[in-house]
């Protein structure tokens, strides 16, 4: 059996018979609140504690923000931002990206150059920068898992869909040449169960874990499920799910589904 990297999250594991693949790029869509930074949060911490550092790329909230909403909604894990600290966590936000692009001797010298003359940088430079130097940053550090939260924002801020899609596909080829196991968040723009759809820039990647919601009854559910995973066996029944202060729980998880 291929090695794993685990979730962490109550249930997932069993749902991936084990976790995910080492080396996959993994989709996590869902609705916006659906929980997919806390899952990850979830992720970070459970492999943290489980002596495999992680790192976090936000394109979103800033760090401080994000470490703060995990620890609210996780009182359980009381140790996060001790683990983040420590390092055994990387948290890096837009301006600790460009502060740490902009800093690294290495990276110095193609920053300058796509930032040419004043270096008034274009958004779409930046992506530049970052599908380049990324991935270098990341290989100095121990991380072997690599979270990007989110992609839409990406989307939004590059606002120029060629772009987008390049900056998607070239990442996630980078990462899993580099080795690393990824998980990037989309948002769905209508996360009900009927309308759940992906862009042609998602098919490449190696598995995709959505949430929504049905509307089963006139009640809503949130539900998980693991659309797709290459190597390994896995679900394919969509379970609920609640975010507990012990971390996210999903009910009725069977590997026979
Ligand atoms: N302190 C908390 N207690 C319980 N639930 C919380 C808490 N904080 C956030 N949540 C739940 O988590 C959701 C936000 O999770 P988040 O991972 O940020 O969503 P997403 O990244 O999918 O937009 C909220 O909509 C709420 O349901
Ligand atoms: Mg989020």
């Amino acid at each position: 059996m291929r090695a794993r990297i685990i979730t962490g999250v109550g249930g997932v594991d069993k749902m991936l018979n084990g976790g995910i693949p080492e080396g996959n790029q993994v989709i996590l869509a869902g609705g916006p609140g659906a929980g997919k930074t806390l899952f990850c949060f979830e992720m970070l911490y459970k492999n943290a504690k489980a002596g495999v550092n992680a790192a976090l790329v936000s394109f979103d909230e800033s760090r401080k923000q994000l470490v703060m909403n995990a620890m609210d909604a996780f009182p359980e894990f009381a140790d996060l931002n001790q683990l983040v600290d420590a390092g055994k966590i990387e948290v890096y936000d837009m301006e600790s990206v460009e502060k740490a692009l902009s800093n690294h001797p290495e990276m110095n010298e193609e920053y300058v150059n796509v930032a040419v003359g004043e270096r008034e940088r274009t958004l779409s430079a930046f992506f530049k920068q970052m599908e380049i130097n990324l991935p270098k940053l990341l290989g100095k550090s121990q991380a072997k898992l690599i979270v990007i939260d989110n992609l839409t924002a990406v989307r939004n801020l590059i606002q120029n869909d060629y772009d987008y899609r390049n900056f998607v596909t070239n990442m996630s080829r980078i990462l899993k040449g580099r080795g690393f196991t990824s998980l990037a968040i989309v948002d769905l723009a209508d996360p009900r169960e009927e309308s759940v759809s992906f862009g042609p820039e998602f098919f490449a990647f190696d598995g995709i874990i959505t949430m929504y919601y049905s509307l089963g009854a006139g009640k809503k559910v949130a539900l998980m499920e693991v659309v797709k995973m290459r190597g390994t066996g896995h679900s394919h029944k969509a379970v609920p799910y609640e975010i507990l202060p012990s971390g996210i729980k999903t009910l009725n998880v069977g590997m026979e589904d």
